[in-house]
């Protein structure tokens, strides 16, 4: 997968894919990965990006020019599955929206900044518009680092254990159940017994029953009650 992602402030995108399963994913070849900065698409010399709203009204509106500039040029080198505006407006991503992401081949993401982007980008070049939560950030950039992470995870290769995708918390609709590992005992606190007793049988039953009722009790609304 290719990930081109749009950005006025680069800097902020560096650290999240430099380490971890992102890194070994590039280094593995499973996902290339490009910042661009939009300042680099302005052709007026103050390289500004960003202007008055028409209107009337506080807050700068991020100009048309040099984000269709940047777009363009990409879309004349290669076919976009997706071209994704990171927006408190958007949908609220959920897993359903990283399965689907993580099987395109070439996607785009526009992080948006100040009172958002000229109308006209997201009418005419947006194909998709993702919020990760009810919340304002600073900028588009730390949620699209959670959209890119979400997402490679889930291209068959990237994790060690492919199976490990699979049993995460909503795949299945439900919370993960609870997990331990050795010591049996810390101060008191024992294992379940069932995780020690070798019966996968037993074991599958009891991290069903849990996962149920955790989202029972803290998420509810994925079993649409
Ligand atoms: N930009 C600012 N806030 C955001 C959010 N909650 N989700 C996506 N992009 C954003």
């Amino acid at each position: 997968m290719r990930i081109d992602i749009l950005s006025v402030v680069p800097s902020l995108l560096e650290s999240p894919f430099a380490a971890s399963i992102m890194q070994r994913a590039k280094d593995k070849g499973h996902v290339e990965i490009y910042i661009h900065n939009i300042r680099d698409y302005s052709t007026n010399k103050h390289k500004n990006v960003d202007d008055y709203q028409y209107g009337g009204g506080a807050g700068m509106v991020m100009s048309i020019e040099p984000i269709a500039a940047c777009i363009e040029k990409l879309k004349g080198e290669r076919g976009y599955d997706e071209i994704i505006y990171m927006t408190p407006d958007g949908k609220v991503l959920e897993q359903s929206d990283c399965n689907q992401l993580s099987l395109c081949k070439n996607i785009i993401i526009l992080c948006g900044h100040y009172k958002g982007v000229d109308e006209r980008i997201r009418q005419h070049y947006i194909t998709r518009e993702i919020s990760i939560g009810s919340y304002v950030l600073s900028g588009g950039e730390l949620a699209a680092a959670v959209v890119v992470d979400a997402v490679v995870r889930l291209i068959p290769g990237v994790l060690n254990d492919e199976t490990s995708a699979l049993t995460d918390s909503f795949q299945d609709g439900l919370l993960s159940p609870p997990v331990y590992t050795r010591p049996e005992e810390y101060r008191g606190w024992r294992v379940p017994d069932v995780l020690l007793s070798g019966d996968p049988k037993k074991v599958d039953e009891w991290r069903e029953t849990e996962a149920l009722k955790r989202t029972q009790e803290r998420r509810p609304d994925l079993l649409g009650e």
